[in-house]
This record gives structure tokens, sequence and C-alpha cells, in this order.
């Protein structure tokens, strides 16, 4: 058999990060599962991204809460979310996949599990991250234009977080033009014994509903692994790829035989003609094959993909965009 040349895959500019951290595993010799979770890790260890990890925005009550999933296979697969005093969802989530027979553990079971796992409890919430929060709740206005993912529930937030503003919180022109910075990390790799793995890891949503979980923990939304198959990783409005399970998706594409560039592109299509789409709305979808072949599509212009590989070292735009966007491309790191 020919030797498999490794590869590895995140999405946006900070993917190059991640993967920087995660190649020299691969090169090793060691498998895609701990180069996914390194490359993760050294995103949610990075205090200023303001999406994953420590240092990522908080819930309208002004708590942070990280989802996140692993996996190799369906039959080798887990994730956490609303998880509000440990930093590394996705090696908690690894940690779910190896001693349990669990999916998905949510809230304080899974910091419960966390802590008896020995994971040791950080405060998520930074300085920094404060302030921002501070300033959207006294008056969403100011961030306007400002380089962070505003968004405003489209429900009652002065209900569910107890605050006491006014209605004009919840107006249309209010909520901020699309998601501007980066969002979850996901990563897809396959290591020198052609064995295929993903990851991604988030603080989901600036500001959301306190209690609100995303795609990144679900198995199928954020991510999907079948190396019979494919992979499939997502980045964005997590609704959009809840309501189309865009990543499950994109893989039974490909298991149809469709090429990654046509499971990426058809998968933000069906997401397109099956959802209500807003400016604030945005996702990116990267998909590999188990031969290493890969592709990408974005519902917007301004996503990357970070590409490692024995040749190259690259960030990439999409290479399908379905709709203009208005915003200047987020620059080329
Ligand atoms: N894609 C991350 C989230 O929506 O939570």
């Amino acid at each position: 058999m020919p030797p498999v040349r490794p590869i590895i895959l995140s999405t946006w500019s900070f993917g190059r990060i991640a993967n920087s951290a995660a190649w020299p595993i691969l090169c090793a010799g060691g498998s895609a599962l701990d180069a996914v979770e390194r490359a993760c890790i050294t995103v949610e260890d990075d205090p200023t991204i303001d999406s994953v990890g420590r240092g990522g925005l908080p819930d309208a009550s002004g708590r942070v809460s990280l989802d996140g999933c692993v996996m190799l296979s369906p039959k080798r697969c887990a994730g956490v979310c609303f998880v509000r005093r440990f930093n590394h969802p996705v090696s908690i989530a690894r940690r779910v996949m190896e001693q349990t027979h669990h999916v998905l553990l949510a809230g304080d079971g899974a910091e419960a599990f966390s802590e008896a796992q020995g994971f040791a409890p950080v405060e998520l919430l930074t300085d920094e991250a404060r302030d921002v929060w501070h300033k959207w709740r006294n008056d969403p206005a100011q961030l306007r234009g400002e380089r962070y993912r505003g968004w405003l529930p489209p429900c009652n937030v002065e209900e569910v977080s107890g605050m006491s503003d006014n209605r004009q919180r919840l107006a249309a022109d209010e909520v901020l033009p699309h998601n501007r910075s980066h969002d979850t990390i996901g990563v897809l790799a396959i290591d020198t014994r052609g064995a295929m793995a993903g990851a991604c890891s988030t603080s989901g949503m600036a500001f959301k509903v306190p209690g609100r979980v995303g795609d990144s923990p679900i198995i199928g939304h954020g991510l999907y692994v079948d190396p019979q198959a494919g992979a499939a990783v997502a980045t964005g409005t997590g609704e959009l790829l809840m309501r189309t399970c865009g990543c499950f998706l994109a893989v039974e594409l490909m298991r149809q035989g469709a090429s990654p560039a046509d499971a990426a592109r058809q998968a933000i299509e069906r997401i397109v003609n099956s959802c209500d789409i807003f400016d604030n709305h945005q996702v990116g979808l990267i998909t590999l094959a188990p031969d290493g072949a890969w592709s990408s599509a974005a519902l917007r212009s301004g996503f990357r993909v970070a590409v490692c590989t024995n040749d190259a070292d690259d960030l990439t735009p999409a290479a399908a965009v379905h709709l203009p966007s208005s915003d200047p491309a987020e620059p080329l790191l």
C-alpha cells in the first residue's frame, strides 16, 4: 500500500495557528485524532479569539458557555454542550467518546464528568469579553461596525436575561451586519495510516439566549466523519446547519458519489433553499474525501480554509460562494 499523505484542514484564518500546532503530530506519524484535538486546544487557549474557548463572548446574561465534539466514525464520536466551567470541550468530548457509551453530555452533567476526569475548572469570561458584553447590554448600537460577531437574538432578550431595557434593542435595524469575526474552529485530518478524524469547538453565538446550543456539539450538524464516505465540518450560523443536518448531508452526498466540491456546494444550496436567510447569516463548510481530496463552500464570501500538507501551508477562500457579501472579505493573514 502506498504511503498516505497526511492533511489537516481548519476553518478561518485562526486555522493556520491550529494547523501549525497540529501538523508536527501528523508529520511524526501521530494520529488524526490527536492532531484535531491539538488544533482545537490551541484556539481554545487563545483568549484573544472571541468565538472559541476562554475569551469567547458570553450569552445575553453575561456567561460564557462552550460546545464541541469529536468524531472518527459513527461508532466513535461524542460531544459536550453548555459547558461553563471548563475550557476544552473537544478534549472533554474525546473522554466521553473513550470512557462512556454516550454521545452527548450537557451542562451540569458534562461539568461533573469533566471534574471527575481531572479537567481543571477555569473562568471562561475574560475582562475584554465582559467589557464587550457590558457595551452590548447598555447600548448595542455602540458596537455597530466594530469587528465582533454582533447578534441580537430574535426574541425577547429582556425576559430571558432579566434585563430591563426597551424594545428598541430588538428592532431589526439593531441587528448588526453579518458576522464579521471568526466562528467555530472546525478541523478535519487524515494521518499517515489513512485514519480520518474531525473536531469542532465554539463559544457559540455572541449574546445568545442563555441555554442556546448550536450545531457544533451535535454529531451530523457541525461535524460528520464516516471513513467509508468522507468528512465534513462547518462553521457559521448553527441554526441553519441544524435545520438541514448540514454536515451529515454533505457526507451522504459524497457517499452517493458527489465530489467534495459538489457535496459542499449542494449542502449550502440546501440551506439556502430550506431556510430563511438573514443578512447576519454565514455558513462555511469543508469537505474531505477518504483519499485526501477536499473542497469548501460558503453562504457568503469571507470564509477561509487553512490547509496544511507536505507541500502546502495555505489559507484559501471557499471554492464556491452562494451569495455576494456586503462586507469586505476577511483579510488573508
Ligand atoms: N457554529 C457555531 C454556533 O452556531 O454555535
